[in-house]
């Protein structure tokens, strides 16, 4: 397994449960941006939309980007021609890190929404007819277990792009949980790859895509 150095990585990657997530992410959500893409090196939200974008077609069907963060995978959603993507995060103030960002037809995000990828979402069943979820599945944040709730809240032959980070994929059970998914007949994975993650960090991620059972 990969080392990690950079002290807020090592934070980040200690973290456990929804109190300490919302602690994480209060104190760094200002700096959060300059820290990841800038000092670590983080790819992984451009590499996991172009993926999701290039299995998707049509850009006017709604898409939420879960554990957005501070937006960075909607602005790369937004660049791709998604023009109705919400966001959802279990964070107060990286919703509000979110909300600041705009691109050229205005705000990234029509709606953020607060909640808990552990529990149940307050989104409908079949909400969205796509989901990414970057740097969301990783330590300490959420395990597999979460993959069923973002599968709920997108319709019947939508598309589910997230990143696994590769310290995980196989210590929780990734391969496992995914068959499970494609045995009850919920999804079936179309796409799995390697990617570059933090890659000043020497952190990968594996990037999988689900189409969500018609
Ligand atoms: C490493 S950040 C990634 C943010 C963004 N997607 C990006 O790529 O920059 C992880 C995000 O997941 C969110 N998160 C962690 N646990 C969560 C949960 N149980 N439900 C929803 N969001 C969660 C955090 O608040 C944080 O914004």
């Amino acid at each position: 397994m990969t080392e990690k150095k950079d002290p807020v990585l090592e934070r980040a990657y200690a973290v456990g449960g929804p109190d300490a997530v919302r602690d994480l992410y209060r104190d760094w959500a200002a700096d959060y941006d300059h820290d990841t893409v800038g000092r670590l090196g983080y790819v992984a939200p451009r590499i996991a939309v172009d993926v999701f974008a290039d299995h998707l077609a049509g850009r006017e069907a709604p898409i939420i980007d879960v554990g957005c963060g501070t937006g960075l995978a909607g602005v790369a959603l937004r660049t791709r021609g998604f023009r109705h993507v919400d966001g959802l995060d279990l964070s107060p103030d990286m919703l509000a890190e979110a909300r600041t960002k705009t691109h050229a037809e205005g705000p990234v995000y029509d709606a953020l929404i607060e909640g808990d990828l552990t529990a149940r979402l307050p989104v409908d069943d079949d909400a969205y007819a796509g989901a990414v979820s970057v740097g969301t599945f990783t330590h300490g944040h959420v395990g597999p277990a979460g993959l069923g709730e973002v599968l709920r809240i997108v319709r019947p032959g939508g598309l589910v792009t997230v990143t696994v980070n590769d310290g995980v994929y196989d210590a929780e059970g990734y391969d496992a949980a995914l068959a499970a998914l494609a045995a009850a007949g919920r999804a079936t994975v179309v796409d799995t790859r390697r990617a570059d993650y933090l890659v000043k960090e020497g952190i990968g991620a594996r990037v999988v895509t689900l189409a969500v059972a018609a």
